[in-house]
């Protein structure tokens, strides 16, 4: 397991870190994201998925409302799916929200609240932990896990 610590001194900075996350990612792959509210989640998302190709920066919106937004690189095809599971309270939401299509074809699902997160998975996961560090400041802890628990 390969983990690394950052800290990001601002929003900018954190959308740096997430290209940078983003230079790095193969599909198929879980990033779960973790940290309180505010953290920052969103934004690293906004990093990664403007990254991966997917979308302008700008067009990257926090799915707390339709819990689920999805993208694609016009290039290559890739999808990105981008969860919020702050307002699932148990599995039966999250057999509603959209995600029964994900594992159809190798993509990248990007997770808020990712301790929520219960559908079973062989993909890998990287790992992601946002922390308040001052002001503007965020600790970011990355981590490459092996994937959720196996199929029965
Ligand atoms: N270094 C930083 N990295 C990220 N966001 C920062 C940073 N410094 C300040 N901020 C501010 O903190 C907030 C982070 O919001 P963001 O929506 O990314 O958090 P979140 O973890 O997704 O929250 P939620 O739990 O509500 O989904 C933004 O208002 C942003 O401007
Ligand atoms: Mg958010």
């Amino acid at each position: 397991l390969s983990r690394t610590e950052h800290t990001a001194r601002s929003s900018e900075e954190t959308i740096a870190l997430g290209r940078d996350i983003a230079a790095r990612l193969g599909p198929p792959v879980i990033v779960a994201l973790r940290g309180e509210l505010g953290s920052g989640k969103t934004t690293l998302a906004k990093g990664i998925i403007s990254g991966l190709g997917a979308a302008r920066e700008e067009d990257v919106t926090s799915p707390t409302f339709t819990l689920v937004h999805v993208y694609r690189n016009p290039l290559n095809g890739l999808r990105v799916h981008h969860a919020d599971l702050y307002r699932v309270s148990d599995f039966h939401d999250l057999e509603t929200l959209g995600l029964e299509d994900v594992f159809d074809q190798p993509g990248v699902l990007i997770v808020e609240w990712a301790e929520k997160l219960t559908l079973r998975s062989d993909w890998p996961v990287l790992d992601v932990e946002l922390a308040y560090a001052g002001d503007a400041a965020r600790r970011i802890a990355v981590q490459h896990l092996p994937a959720f628990a196996s199929r029965p």
